[in-house]
């Protein structure tokens, strides 16, 4: 896959179902870029998945997210943000230090967001990975929400570099 520049010192949130493969998108970044809530629940109670730990891990992200674009640094924010009233608060914060947002979209078929989170450690209950699926947006809805660009995580598996190395196999 290839990765989109991002633009200096601004958000950029990550919009996909569990398993859809956010966080190996996110490692191709540096490490300090991340704000991750997952991460941040497990700090406060040792496990990932224990939702009585997300207000205080969504503290933790918006400190973090003023800190970085106080500051003009890049912040990537890798949670699934398929809620609208999620995104709006990350674009609010991102207009608030007048930097700019755009987001990459997790358009993966469900049946490989499946494939994907059954073959993991973690794996999310198939429920919750789909109804996570059924409230993914569309670039345009993205846009319209005011995200400046919206990367399609299709179309970078579909980059040039991908079909040459496909070619070379
Ligand atoms: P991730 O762990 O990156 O998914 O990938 P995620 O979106 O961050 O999931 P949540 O929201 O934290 O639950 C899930 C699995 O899919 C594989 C990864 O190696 C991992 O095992 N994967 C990801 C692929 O096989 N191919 C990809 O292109 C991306
Ligand atoms: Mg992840």
């Amino acid at each position: 896959m290839d990765v989109p520049d991002l633009p200096d010192g601004g958000l950029c949130a990550l919009v996909g179902p569990p398993g859809s493969g956010k966080s190996t998108f996110a490692a191709r970044y540096p490490d300090s870029w991340r704000v991750c809530l997952d991460v941040y629940r497990r700090l406060a109670t040792d496990s990932e998945a224990d939702q009585s730990a997300t207000p205080v891990a969504a503290e933790i992200q918006d400190l973090l997210l003023d800190a970085r674009l106080s500051r003009a640094l890049n912040v990537l924010v890798d949670s699934t943000n398929v809620f609208p009233h999620v995104r709006a608060g990350l674009l609010a914060r991102a207009r608030y230090w007048q930097r700019p947002a755009v987001a990459v979209l997790f358009d993966v078929p469900l049946s490989t967001v499946e494939a994907q989170n059954a073959d993991r450690d973690r794996v999310v209950p198939l429920h919750i990975v789909r109804e996570h699926h059924q409230l993914l947006p569309d670039a345009d809805q993205l846009h319209r929400e005011g995200f400046t660009a919206v990367h399609l995580v299709s179309e970078l598996l579909a980059t040039p570099a991908a079909l040459r190395r496909a070619a070379h196999r």
